[in-house]
C-alpha cells in the first residue's frame, strides 16, 4: 500500500473516532470516553499528515519548518492549556479559532499565488478552485477578527457593549452582496486586486459583527465563530484536496451552528438577529428604576434557615467559578442531604462564561449527576422549595428577564428562584452581572443579600450547619 493510500484510510479512521468522541461527549458519563477517541483521532490525523509530508520529495527546509512550528505550537498550547483558568476558557478558544480563521485566509491566498496548485486544472474545475479559493479567504477573515474582537472584548480588553453605527444591517448586508458579486466576478476573471478587496472586506465584516453584539449575547458569538472557524477548515480541506479537514471543518461548523441555535432558544434570540450583529440595545438598562431596600443575612442566620428547610434549591452562577466555591458547595450539599434534606442544583443554559460551565464544576465535585437539574426540568419547582441558594449567578436569575419586556434581557428564560419561600443571595457587593443590567431580585421581600466571596461564606455555612448537627446529636 502506498504512503498516500495508508494516508488517506488514517484519515478516515480519524474522521470515525472524531465523530465518535462528539457522540461520548453529549453525556458527563461517556465524556471521558469521548476526549479519548477525540485525543486518539488526532494523533493519528496528524502521524498520517506527518508520513504523508515526509513521503514525497520533501525539500528539508519544509520539513525543518514543520517539525519547528509543531514544537513552538505545542509548547505554547501545553504552556497555556496548563496556566489557563476555567473562566478565561471562552477567550482562549475565541483566541484559537482567530488562528483557524487567519490559516485559512493564508491556505486561499496561497491557493492564488502559488501555480502548481492550479496549472493542472482547466475549465469547470478551475473555476471551482477559484471559487474555493474566494470563499476559504472569505470566511477564514470573518472569523479571524470576529473572533479577535470576541477575544478583546470577553478579557475585558474591550468595552464590551454594542457597537452602533448608522445603518449596521445594512452595512453588514451591502458587504454579503458585494462579496456574493466579486465571487463570480473572480471565478470568471481571477484577479489580485479582488482578493486583496475581499479580504479588506471579510476582516471588516468580522470585526463589524462582533463588535455590534455586547454583553449577555457574547456566548452565542463565541459558538457562532467556533462554526465559522470550522467552515474555514472545510474551505480550506477542499483547497488543500484534504478529505480529514473537510470532514472535522464540517463537524466543528454545524456542531458550533446547532450550539449556537441552542443558546439563542435558551436566551430567546433569532438565530438570524444573532448572524446579523447586535440586539437588545434599545431597552432601558432598567439602573434608574427604584427597587427599595436590600435586606442582609449573616451566616448565622443562613444556617439556622437551612436547619428548618425540607427542600433545598441552589442555582450557581459565574461567581460560584470565580470563588471556585464548587467544592464547599459539594460538601454542605452532601451535610444537608445526609440529614435527609432534598437538596437539587438549578443549571441555566448560560450560566458562567461558556458552555455547561457549571456542570463541569458540579462534576469536578463530585455532586451527583441526577441533582443537577437543567433549567426546564426545575423552573415549575421553585414555588414548593423552602430555600433557595443563588451562588454568584446573577443575570440567570433576574426576573425583569421574564416581567419587564423594556429590560434589555427580557425574554430571555431565566430560573424562577423569587418563587421560593426564601432566596439567599451570595455576592460581594450590590454590582451588576455580565449583562450590566440591575437585578430586583436582590430587593424583593423574601430575598436576603450574603455578601463576601462565595467560597468564604460557604465554607463559614458549612462549619455552622456542622456544629448545629454536632450540638443536636
Ligand atoms: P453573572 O450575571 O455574570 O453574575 C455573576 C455574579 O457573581 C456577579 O454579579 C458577581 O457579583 C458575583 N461574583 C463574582 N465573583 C464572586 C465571588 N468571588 N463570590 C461571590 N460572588 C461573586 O452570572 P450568571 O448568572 O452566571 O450569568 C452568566 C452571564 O454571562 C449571562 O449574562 C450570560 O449571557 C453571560 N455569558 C455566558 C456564557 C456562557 S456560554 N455560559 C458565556 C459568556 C457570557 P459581585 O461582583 O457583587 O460579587
Amino acid at each position: 500500500m502506498s504512503v498516500e493510500n495508508a494516508a488517506n484510510a488514517a484519515y478516515l479512521i480519524a474522521a470515525l473516532l472524531f465523530i465518535l468522541s462528539l457522540a461520548g461527549l453529549s453525556k458527563h458519563e461517556t465524556a471521558p470516553r469521548g476526549l479519548t477517541f477525540g485525543i486518539a483521532g488526532m494523533t493519528l490525523a496528524l502521524v498520517a499528515t506527518i508520513a504523508l509530508a515526509l513521503s514525497g520529495e520533501p525539500a528539508t527546509v519544509g520539513i525543518v519548518m514543520l517539525v519547528v512550528a509543531m514544537l513552538i505550537g505545542a509548547g505554547v498550547g501545553l504552556a497555556r492549556a496548563r496556566s489557563v483558568q476555567m473562566t478565561e476558557m471562552p477567550e482562549l478558544i475565541a483566541l484559537l479559532h482567530s488562528f483557524v480563521g487567519l490559516a485559512a485566509v493564508l491556505v486561499g491566498w496561497n491557493g492564488y499565488l502559488a501555480p502548481e496548485l492550479h496549472e493542472e486544472l482547466e475549465g469547470a474545475l478551475l473555476g471551482i478552485h477559484y471559487a474555493e479559493v474566494f470563499i476559504g479567504v472569505f470566511i477564514g477573515a470573518v472569523t479571524f477578527t470576529g473572533s479577535i474582537v470576541a477575544y478583546l472584548k470577553l478579557s475585558a480588553k474591550m468595552k464590551s457593549a454594542p457597537l452602533v453605527l448608522p445603518g449596521k444591517n445594512l452595512i453588514n448586508a451591502g458587504i454579503i452582496v458585494a462579496f456574493v458579486v466579486l465571487t463570480v466576478w473572480f471565478v470568471i476573471s481571477p484577479n489580485l486586486w479582488m482578493l486583496i478587496v475581499v479580504t479588506v472586506l471579510a476582516l471588516a465584516l468580522g470585526w463589524h459583527l462582533v463588535a455590534s453584539i455586547g454583553g449577555g449575547d457574547m456566548p452565542v458569538v463565541v459558538s457562532m465563530l467556533n462554526s465559522y472557524s470550522g467552515f474555514a477548515a472545510a474551505a480550506t480541506g477542499f483547497l488543500l484536496g484534504n478529505d480529514l479537514l473537510i470532514v472535522t471543518g464540517a463537524l466543528v461548523g454545524s456542531s458550533g451552528a446547532y450550539l449556537s441555535y441552542i443558546m439563542c432558544k435558551a436566551m430567546n434570540r433569532s438565530f438570524i438577529s444573532v448572524i446579523m450583529g447586535g440586539f437588545g440595545i434599545e431597552a432601558s438598562s432598567g439602573e434608574g428604576k427604584d427597587h427599595g431596600e436590600h435586606t442582609e443575612i449573616d451566616v448565622a442566620g443562613a444556617a439556622e434557615m437551612l436547619a428548618g428547610a425540607n427542600s433545598v434549591i441552589i442555582a450557581p452562577g459565574y461567581g460560584m467559578a470565580v470563588a471556585q466555591a464548587q467544592y464547599p458547595v459539594a460538601d454542605l450539599t452532601r451535610t444537608l442531604r445526609d440529614r435527609g434534606v432534598d437538596v437539587r442544583f438549578a443549571v441555566h443554559p448560560v450560566a458562567g462564561r461558556l458552555p455547561g460551565h457549571m456542570n463541569v464544576l458540579l462534576a469536578e465535585a463530585k455532586v451527583p449527576y441526577d441533582i443537577v437539574l437543567e433549567l426546564d426540568e426545575i423552573n415549575d419547582d421553585f414555588a414548593d422549595t423552602d430555600v433557595v441558594l443563588v451562588i454568584g449567578a446573577n443575570d440567570t436569575v433576574n426576573p425583569d428577564a421574564a416581567e419587564d419586556p423594556g429590560s434589555p434581557i427580557a425574554g430571555m428564560p431565566v430560573l424562577h428562584v423569587w418563587e421560593a419561600s426564601n432566596v439567599i443571595v451570595f455576592k460581594r457587593s450590590m454590582a451588576a452581572g455580565y449583562a450590566g443590567v440591575q437585578n430586583p431580585l436582590f430587593f424583593r421581600d423574601n430575598s436576603d443579600m450574603l455578601f463576601g466571596d462565595a467560597k468564604d461564606k460557604v465554607s463559614e455555612i458549612l462549619s455552622a450547619v456542622r456544629e448545629q448537627q454536632g450540638a443536636n446529636a
